[in-house]
């Protein structure tokens, strides 16, 4: 199985996803990535932000560099999931086909079904945006891990 975690620029809000959906998974089928809709931190680091959370969780997410959503990863990848409705519609316009389609999917809907919550964007705002995040995907995180191994 192998799971792709999708925001926008793939520095905040996925690298914690991925992090915390390793943290959460012991088999060595599955196997998780991160990427981002824009490339406007490619090559990067994820946000000290994160990083800090990450850390304080027990979580060390350093190994991470951003790079960028690819149409090759609808192929690369089981599942895929969005932070958010942007990243989801961003993610929608790149598919193909209806496979392609069928593999993308809201992450909080893993912990909230159908109502299509929101990751919020935490880059603009402050550290209380970023503990919030890591607490909303901890939860969807325990969902994904629990269904998939
Ligand atoms: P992310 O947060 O999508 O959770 O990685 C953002 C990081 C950077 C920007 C926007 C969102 N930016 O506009 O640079």
């Amino acid at each position: 199985m192998r799971v792709l975690m999708v925001c926008l620029g793939n520095i905040c809000r996925s690298p914690l996803a991925e992090g915390i959906l390793r943290s959460k998974v012991f088999s060595d089928s599955i196997f998780v990535d991160s990427a981002g809709t824009s490339g406007f931190h490619q090559g990067e680091l994820p946000d000290p932000r994160s990083i800090a959370i990450a850390k304080v969780k027990g979580i060390d997410i350093t190994y991470q560099r951003s790079r960028k959503f690819v149409v090759e990863d609808f192929d690369n990848f089981d599942l895929i999931y969005a932070m958010d409705q942007s990243n989801f519609n961003n993610i929608l316009d790149l598919a193909r086909n209806g496979e392609d389609e069928s593999k993308v999917k809201m992450i909080l809907n893993e912990s909230n079904p159908n109502q299509n919550l929101n990751v919020p964007d935490p880059y603009y705002g402050g550290d209380q945006g970023f503990e919030n995040v890591y607490n909303m995907l901890d939860e969807a995180c325990d969902v994904i891990a629990s269904k998939i191994q």
